[in-house]
């Protein structure tokens, strides 16, 4: 085989040549773990069918940082700084944003169970279209005037968040020819510092290019995977106005959500 091109804009390769990779990769993981190997709960960070991964995965060990420095200067949120509405991402113009209102809740607990109170959520997204409002995505699919995609909650006592918005489209990204990524909104959960911020992206179920993105398999674990996806509730629905769905968030243990580094959350994808 090949090396695989690392230009993230060049879009060599088929989807059928990505797939294959990807097929490779699991069915190696799959038989390590039938032989008792490590189950993996997080993503690959060096993951060839993702090809930018393979400039940005680090080379060395990491070195530890003393964060204390930090931790004195670095902000704290509460419920001061976050207005309300800021959870609200369809009343931010003047004018309703087309697609399929929607809620999205649920809890951020620790590896126990327990909630993670008064934590700064953050989330992006594209909008129905599958358009970002960001320079660097300028495919050919409509910008919303009336919806910019970003919304902060803070978790109340219970580890609760809600936010109100639109469901995003599937868009196309240059990773390989004709490469699509499911539909998905980016969370990011702040803790009380810099140095604590985890990143992470949440899914809709039963979408057909699951099986097709090099970034959602890059967690080689199915479970892993499974826990990114949101569930329909239709308990969270609500009559004539929104379609409702439920993800919680875990923050350690063995359910852990999977978070992505830093790095990777800047490329926006
Ligand atoms: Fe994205």
């Amino acid at each position: 085989m090949t090396a695989p091109d690392t230009n993230p804009d060049a879009a060599t390769a088929t989807q059928d040549q990505i797939s294959a990779e990807i097929r490779e990769i699991h069915r190696s993981y799959e038989q390590r773990r039938a032989e008792g190997g490590p189950e993996e709960t997080s993503a690959r960070m060096h993951f060839p069918p993702y090809r930018s991964s393979l400039l940005r995965s680090p080379t060395k060990s990491l070195h530890h940082a003393d964060p204390e420095e930090i931790e004195l200067h670095a902000p704290a949120f509460g419920e001061r700084d976050v207005h309300p509405l800021e959870a609200d991402l369809t009343i931010q113009h003047g004018g309703e944003p087309i697609g399929e209102r929607m809620v999205v809740t649920g809890r951020v607990i620790d590896g126990d169970g327990r909630p993670v109170r008064h934590q700064l959520v953050e989330l992006w997204q594209a909008n129905a279209a599958g358009r970002y409002v960001h320079k660097r995505d300028q495919h050919p699919a409509p910008l919303d005037p009336n919806f910019t995609g970003i919304g902060r909650t803070i978790t109340n006592a219970q580890g609760e968040y809600s936010f109100t918005t639109i469901k995003p489209a599937p868009y196309p990204w240059k990773n390989h020819f004709n490469a699509w990524r499911p539909a998905h909104i980016h969370f990011s959960l702040f803790g009380t510092d810099f140095t604590q911020r985890l990143v992470t992206q949440m899914y809709f179920p039963g979408d057909p290019l699951f099986d097709l993105d090099p970034i959602y398999q890059s967690i080689t674990d199915q479970k892993a995977r499974d826990r990114l996806v949101a569930t329909y509730d239709h308990s969270v629905s609500e009559h004539e106005w929104n379609t409702g769905y439920r993800w919680n968030i875990v923050l350690s243990g063995s359910n852990r959500t999977w978070f992505e580094s830093d790095a990777a959350a800047e490329e926006e994808h």
